[in-house]
């Protein structure tokens, strides 16, 4: 066998990076999943100044209180962060009403229960496991607290490569999304369980009935579609903020941090010529 010489095997490096970054840049929009392709959104929390859209969040907050929350709980969610910058920014006055609508029932309490307040956590729909999974035909909704970064759409090798280099991480997002738009008929010689509802983005039955459709939830402010699409893609932004509620600061820390280290390298390179501008090379 004839080996490789230095030249050759640096050149070969070389194209392999070329080829693998061109085809990274298309290669997040072709994403592959079992069943379809991710259709990848348009979030407006993407990149590395992406900053949650507040309005957004309200919504998505109301999809989760009227339909999502009577069977996922959110246990890591308190009242209070529905008015903490940077998420829904609800005011303190809205929130403090929205959980007295509330109970929480706890057997030290006098009467076993108490309206809940801004400092308690999101109460669980069902009081255990058990109850969830009865009300589901055995299956249990997963908690939302962290669900947008636990799951992620599948991408071929090499391209989750690129994401380092994309900066693409709204793979959880994108596959709430796609989950939640692409419910439809089963394929013929699909075989699901009794009581599954077909979900050609997973291209398997899902224990979950289509939880959303077009008109379903009416928005208070004006101007936004009422369409499936945009409750799936509202939800979704709030349940990475759920996830995820300090992304915005920490992008904004990411970015001072690498221009402070920028800066430092110049400094650093000028310290070294002056110290060393005396000695002879
Ligand atoms: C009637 C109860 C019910 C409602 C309402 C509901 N879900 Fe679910 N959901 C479930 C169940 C049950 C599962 C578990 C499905 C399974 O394991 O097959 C589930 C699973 C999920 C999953 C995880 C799928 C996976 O990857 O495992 C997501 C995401 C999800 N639901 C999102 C939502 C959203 C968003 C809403 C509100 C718009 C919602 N659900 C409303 C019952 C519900």
């Amino acid at each position: 066998m004839r080996m490789k010489g230095p030249g050759n095997m640096f050149r070969s490096l070389v194209l392999a990076a070329v080829v693998g970054l061109s085809g990274g840049m298309t290669g997040a929009a072709q994403a592959k999943v079992v069943g379809l392709e991710a259709e990848l959104q348009d979030w407006s929390f993407a990149g590395p100044f992406g900053t949650y859209d507040t309005n957004q969040l309200q919504r998505g907050f109301q999809i989760f209180q009227q339909s999502c929350s009577s069977c996922h709980s959110a246990n890591l969610l308190s009242f209070r962060n529905l008015s903490e910058e940077g998420g829904p920014s609800f005011s303190e006055d809205q929130v403090k009403a929205l959980a007295a609508e509330y109970t929480i029932f706890d057997p030290e309490l006098e009467d076993g229960e108490r309206p809940a307040t801004p400092a308690d956590r999101w109460p669980a729909p069902f009081p255990t496991e058990l109850d969830a999974r009865a009300a589901n035909s055995g299956a249990l909704p997963p908690d939302f607290s962290v669900l947008a970064k636990a799951r992620g759409i599948s991408q071929k090798f090499p391209f989750w490569a690129f994401n380092y280099f994309t900066a693409y991480q709204e793979g959880g997002a994108d596959y709430i999304y796609n989950l939640l738009v692409n419910y439809g008929e089963a394929p013929e010689d699909a075989e699901i369980p009794d009581g599954q509802a077909w979900n050609n983005y997973l291209a398997r039955g899902l224990a979950m009935a289509p939880p959303l459709d077009d008109g379903f939830i009416t928005y208070d402010g004006e101007g936004v579609p009422e369409t499936l699409e945009q409750y799936a893609a509202d939800v979704t932004a709030f349940m990475m903020w759920m996830a995820d509620p300090h992304l915005v600061s920490r992008k904004e820390m990411g970015f001072r941090v690498l221009t402070f280290l920028f800066l430092l390298a110049g400094l650093m390179y000028l310290v070294k010529r002056k110290i060393w501008a005396d000695v002879k090379h």
